[in-house]
């Protein structure tokens, strides 16, 4: 095999050291999957997508398209170990193509910004959540009580743009100060108490009346509520939310010791992604038929449910606290992932000190994320190609950008790189590597290819 033992050099290392265990990495990378876009966007948008058969695609896009790329990009990430501007640029040259595959990861770099910018607004209100639930204001509400707070609160500017501050500003101060074991130790903990109080959650949701009416509105297939644009989105919920398609994994790919199955550590990570994401989708539903809400409600769908079932349960006022606390949490373990790429690599690239990168990117973000702030309020109304800015900028990370450079990154493990190098990645060429070879050659490619096309109406 043509490993670089056999071809006379060292093994290769990372600079930064390589994980304690692989139950480390799993943790990070569930760490990073695991957030804002389990809990808070995936119900929304099922919702809005008519729920069935958006779940059903959702969860083919996870398992035929989205395992095969978080395959690809541990790899990549393992085998050139280095951020994922330059590993592209060594693993072109090295298989013999060129160092212009660097652009994909300056690529991922440009959508992280972008989508940090509105996940730190989402990720505020999570906040602002944390503070009303300590002071018991959703105790005893009703659906159109609920829903006023919703409105008053992002249809104040102001208030908006004051969380959005705190949570960039939180996440650009640990990213400044490289606090990368503190990190480990935080995802340790919050993603089994997400997963145990969503536990309790979904018992309360049982006992809610309608579960058996959200369960339907989740697992029946309706196909004629879909459309392309939802399978569009359906796509690139599963990018999104499996932390695919700029570089992040890539980059934590880098620290994996070479003995770590990479098959077996994608299958956790994307089962507990799922699991999660699922879990809060049982939730929500059976609330939203249980209250008469309306499931196409949007962005606030999460930040009306909830509070309403918090406000009527006993010890609400704990567990709303505990669940935005966590919730919070969620977001920051996912959005400090996004905000290292693009620090490491403006660090390593021109040459600044993570202090002044950090402080460049968080100001950069925070000044984009206004758009998104005002969308909800002053510029609510003010609406072109996709609707508000948050909308357009959503559009054009989810559904362009990620798929876009997941696309790249699995031709480029697939189709660029020989099967010599990638059997090596991935332990030989038994029968989980010829699947991934299969699906990451035709099946993943072709389908990103076709979703896309059709969503834009390019196929007729
Ligand atoms: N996956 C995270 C979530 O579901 C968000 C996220 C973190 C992300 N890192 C990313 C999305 C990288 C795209 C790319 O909330």
């Amino acid at each position: 095999m043509l490993n670089e033992e056999a071809a006379g050099k060292a093994p290769r290392t990372s600079l930064h050291g390589h994980w304690s265990s692989r139950m480390a990495f799993i943790l990070a990378v569930t760490g990073s999957a695991v957030g804002l876009g389990n809990i808070w966007k995936f119900p929304y948008i099922a919702g809005e997508n008519g729920g069935g058969a958006f779940v059903l695609v959702y969860l083919l896009c996870v398992f035929l398209i989205g395992l095969p790329v978080m395959m690809s990009e541990i790899l990549i990430g393992r085998r050139g170990r280095r951020n994922p501007v330059a590993t592209m640029a060594l693993l072109g040259e090295e298989e013999g193509h060129s160092r212009r595959w660097r652009w994909v990861g300056a690529l991922g770099i440009i959508a992280g910004i972008l989508i940090l910018s509105y996940y730190s607004v989402i990720a505020g209100w999570t906040l602002a959540y944390v503070q009303k639930s300590l002071f018991g204001v959703f105790t005893g509400t009703t659906a159109a009580q609920v829903d006023t707070i919703f409105k008053n609160f992002t249809g104040n500017w102001v208030a908006l743009a004051f969380t959005h501050t705190l949570f960039i500003g939180c996440t650009t101060l640990v990213v400044a100060r490289g606090l990368e074991r503190g990190l480990e130790q935080a995802v340790k903990f919050m993603v089994p108490s997400l997963l145990l109080l969503l536990l309790a959650l979904l018992g309360y949701a049982i006992t809610s009346g309608s579960f058996a009416q959200g369960v339907s509105f989740l697992m029946t297939p309706d196909f004629s509520a879909l459309t392309w644009d939802g399978v569009l989105a359906a796509m690139g919920q599963a990018f999104f939310t499996l932390s695919l398609g700029m570089g992040a994994v890539m980059a934590y790919g880098a620290y994996l010791p070479k003995e770590t199955s990479i098959a077996g550590a994608s299958v956790a990570v994307v089962i507990a992604d799922t699991i999660i994401a699922i879990l809060a989708a049982l939730i929500i539903f059976p609330l939203v038929f249980a209250n008469n809400l309306d499931p196409a409600e949007g962005e606030g769908l999460v930040f009306v449910t909830l509070p309403l079932a918090f406000g009527q349960m006993p010890g609400g006022v704990v567990f709303a606290s505990l669940f935005f606390v966590l919730l919070a949490f969620a977001a920051w373990t996912s959005a400090l992932g996004v905000m290292e790429a693009a620090v490491a690599f403006l660090v390593e690239r021109f040459y600044r000190t993570r202090a002044q990168a950090a402080t460049m990117t968080g100001g950069l973000i925070w000044l984009i994320g206004l758009g998104t702030v005002l969308s909800f309020n002053v510029l609510a109304e003010f609406k072109f190609l996709n609707g508000t800015i948050y909308d357009n900028v959503d559009y054009l990370t989810s559904k362009i950008i990620l798929p876009l450079s997941g696309l790249l990154i699995t031709v480029f493990a697939a189709w660029v790189m020989c099967r010599n190098s990638t059997a090596d990645e991935l332990g030989g060429a038994g029968s989980s590597y010829r699947l991934w070879h299969f699906l990451a050659r035709f099946v993943a490619p072709a389908a990103i290819i076709v979703i896309f096309l059709q969503a834009v109406g390019a196929l007729g």
